[in-house]
């Protein structure tokens, strides 16, 4: 029997996943559902954003859909979903940005970089050892790569990175390099400031763009712009053994607690999910759903509109089950 781990967390994530769980119980009718408490309320509650046992849990699982956790600024406390992208080695995050006209895919590793964890805070000085390493490179540059040859847009693989000033990233670079052309994969190799510049203007221009861990968050937020917002963009955290779906954006604390946070996102991450477990036609379907509801203009109000959280997730699901009637 498929497991899924469904886990709220914090703030709007506690509102876009019961949107986006109806959805998955719709198509995996005879799924075992697993609700996993954890984040900073459970911290605050407990003393532990994630206990072991939810760890453990969460590896047994066939895949989990996540909504957000809220991350202070506090050198005592170490993000809980850093944490299970390092316990479950998570290490490609696919970020799809897709609208009517921009369709491209951030490819960003996910377990190294700035996100090395290795950190020395101190009064005067504080440091991050920012990691590279051939072996993580290359594998996500394979990911990069299969799935450039996968969506055949005929369009060079882009390397997002900074090796003339981070002098890290060269073997980074050249690690992707290296993999796309012994797959014969034409590549691009771009600065990533000018790249996030770029892709805003010429979004056409890209297909697949692989990045290391910090640049990937950062640029995907930025691609946000190209379709609407944050409550827009899911995404995938896949690992040899384990995957993880969820939104690009946070537990936005400035509009929690309203039902008025867009769940399409997390719709489209649950979507993501089904694909992954080889269910594209369900995840097709969930796509069209979610057009019908943007033209039909039943969006919340960082689209321009009126309708709450509940209402988008229930016109998708209506949509859905329309079609499936039909
Ligand atoms: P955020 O993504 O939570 O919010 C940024 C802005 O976008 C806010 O104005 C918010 O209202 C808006 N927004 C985000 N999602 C939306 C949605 N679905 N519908 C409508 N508007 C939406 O980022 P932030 O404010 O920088 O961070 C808030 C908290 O979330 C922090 O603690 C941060 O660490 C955490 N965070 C968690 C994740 C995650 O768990 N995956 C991701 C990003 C940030
Ligand atoms: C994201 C988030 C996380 C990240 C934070 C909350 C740890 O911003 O998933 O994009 O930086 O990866
Ligand atoms: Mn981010």
């Amino acid at each position: 029997m498929t497991k899924i781990a469904i886990v709220e967390g914090d703030g709007i994530g506690r509102e876009v996943i019961p949107e986006a769980e109806k959805i998955l119980r719709f198509f995996l009718p005879n799924a075992e559902f697993v609700k996993v408490e954890l984040g900073f309320d459970q911290w605050k509650k407990t003393g532990s954003a994630c206990s072991k046992e939810n760890m453990t849990t969460l590896k047994e699982m066939d895949a989990v859909l996540f909504g957000a956790v809220t991350t202070p600024p506090d050198p005592e406390y170490k993000s809980v979903l850093l944490e299970i992208r390092h316990e479950l080695d998570l290490y490609a995050n696919i970020r799809p940005v897709k609208s009517e006209s921009v369709d491209l895919v951030i490819v960003r590793e996910n377990t190294e970089g700035l996100y090395s964890g290795i950190e020395e805070i101190g009064e005067d000085k504080s440091t991050t050892l920012r990691v590279i390493t051939k072996a993580g490179s290359r594998r996500i540059a394979e990911k990069a790569c299969s799935l450039n040859i996968q969506r055949n847009q005929n369009t060079p693989l882009v390397i997002g990175h900074k090796a003339n000033v981070l002098k890290s990233d060269i073997l980074f670079r050249d690690t992707c390099i290296t993999v796309a052309e012994s797959q014969n994969l034409p590549v691009r190799s771009m600065f990533i400031d000018a790249l996030c510049l770029d892709v805003l203007l010429h979004p056409d221009r890209y297909d697949v763009i692989v990045t290391t861990n910090m640049f990937g968050d950062i640029l995907s937020d930025a691609c946000g712009y190209l379709t609407g917002g944050l409550g827009m963009l899911p995404s995938a955290n896949i690992g040899e053994n384990h995957a993880l779906f969820e939104p690009v954006h946070g537990s936005a604390p400035d509009i929690a607690g309203r039902n008025i946070a867009n769940p399409i996102a997390a719709v489209r991450s649950a979507a993501m999910l089904l694909e992954y477990l080889g269910m594209k036609t369900e995840a097709e379907k969930i796509e069209k759903a979610v057009q019908q509801t943007l033209s039909l203009r039943i969006v919340t109000p960082d689209l321009g509109g009126n309708a709450s959280t509940r209402d988008v997730g229930e016109n998708i699901l209506a949509k859905i089950s329309e079609h499936q009637r039909s």
